[in-house]
């Protein structure tokens, strides 16, 4: 099964007829789909399939007779197949697609590794359904406590435990994986640029440098529902006020640390729209070049909401949901790609290194194991958006530069 056929065949799970986005989320049908998916496509190349006990999904081209040596061997590529709400078919797909691609590439070549070679699709990475980005990679390094994982509830109030254990998958066993780590000697995950520099730079394929510092605040805003038609002014506790004035500090201070702070999900109770809300929940993204910035970002947007929030008679509380420190991509590995890569791609010899402010499995588990992470152009330059897009040129050069970083890695 080529390329194309993978994408074809991964293409209509999930998608929402009305929007043509995607609505993967972890453990529900369409999510269940996804992994039967991803078992056919190993099933299909002879590679063994395992889930391990966060519920990632891994397929192994394992190496005959290789001595257990005690030391990391595994050479991982992957990515994940959860979305956003209406997420683009790229963000997390085109990796797991061009790591099998780029598996058959090297078959068809007659290579042979000299280490094992996996396949990983990570559980809920988007934390689209649970809350917690990145959830089963970092699960499995213990940066999430299991039993706190278990009771993370999604939007209808089930948890990832009754979540995991109606999809057939035990709960139980969720937490730390040292020996799988042990296991790993470097893990390179493949992903579509959420940006447009490689457009810029007339490049194909780009490599990480780092992850800005990033996180998720949960902001509840808690007031008196009553009567939009006749309650008087100075009567109101409009818990909206104090969420709208939030936004703008966020905006503000977002300009003034050169950071980025968004508000992108936000939910009024009980909704009524003659009525004052009884409570408004919100929830901040806010990511910067460095620790220091977002502390002052989070820092003054939390003033702001405080202020806010008592000028209206409103209450506040702050939830702080995830915090990803920044992440430097292993300086060997990283120049190990470049070297691999110079002159084998069209456009620049040089591959270029790129900083982004989007969250992977590979930065996670850069706690851990070397990793590194390849980016494949976008010319929308638009993400977690149906309008995420790479032209099949460039997908093709994505699985040339990932199975070229295998074989060198993988080789003997
Ligand atoms: C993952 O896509 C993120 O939110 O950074
Ligand atoms: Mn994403
Ligand atoms: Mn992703």
């Amino acid at each position: 099964m080529s390329f194309a056929e993978l994408w074809a065949s991964l293409l209509p799970i999930g998608r929402d007829p009305g929007t043509g986005g995607y609505r993967r989320y972890s453990w529900t049908p369409a999510d269940l789909a996804a992994r039967d998916w991803f078992r056919a496509a190993a099933g299909q190349r002879g590679l063994r399939t395992e889930t391990d006990r966060n519920g990632n999904l891994w397929a192994w081209w394992d190496v005959a007779g290789m001595p257990a040596t005690g030391q990391p061997a595994a050479i991982v590529t992957g990515s994940h197949l959860d979305s956003v709400p209406d997420g683009g078919a790229y963000d997390g797909p085109l990796g797991v697609i061009s790591a099998f691609a780029a598996l058959d590439d090297l078959r068809e070549r007659g290579f042979t590794p000299a280490r094992p070679v996996a396949v990983a699709a990570f559980t809920e990475e988007e934390g689209a359904r649970f809350g917690v980005a990145c959830l089963g990679s970092r699960l499995m390094t213990g940066a999430v406590a299991p039993a706190a994982a278990r009771e993370l509830r999604d939007g209808t109030g089930v948890s990832l435990a009754a979540a995991m254990a109606g999809a057939g998958c035990d709960p139980v066993g969720l937490g730390p994986d040292d020996k799988r780590l042990a296991a790993m000697a470097a893990y390179v995950e493949l992903h579509i640029e959420q940006g447009s520099a490689l457009a810029g730079l007339g490049a194909p394929v780009g490599i990480a440098e780092g992850i800005w510092p990033h996180g998720r605040w949960r902001l509840e805003f808690a007031g008196r529902a009553d009567h939009a038609g006749t309650t008087r002014i100075p009567d109101r506790r409009d818990p909206m006020l104090p969420y709208a004035a939030t936004v703008l500090a966020a905006r503000q201070a977002a300009v003034d640390h050169g950071a980025l702070a968004t508000f992108g999900k936000v939910t009024a109770e009980p909704g009524g729209a003659n009525g004052i809300s009884s409570s408004v929940t919100a929830w901040l993204d806010a990511r910067a070049p460095g620790q220091a910035a977002l502390d002052q970002v989070t820092g003054q947007v939390t003033a702001a909401a405080e202020a806010a929030a008592l000028a209206h008679g409103v209450g506040f509380s702050l939830r702080r949901e995830s915090l990803t420190p920044a992440v430097s991509f292993d300086p060997a590995l990283q120049a190990r790609l470049g070297a691999v890569l110079a002159g084998q791609l069209p456009g620049p010899r040089r591959v270029p290194v790129l900083p982004t402010g989007a969250g992977h499995d590979a930065g996670v588990l850069a706690a851990r194991l070397p990793t590194a992470m390849l980016f494949v152009r976008n010319p929308s330059g638009v993400s977690h958006s149906p309008a995420e897009y790479a032209e099949p040129a460039d997908c093709a050069a994505g699985v040339t530069a990932l199975a070229a970083v295998l074989a060198g890695l993988a080789g003997s």
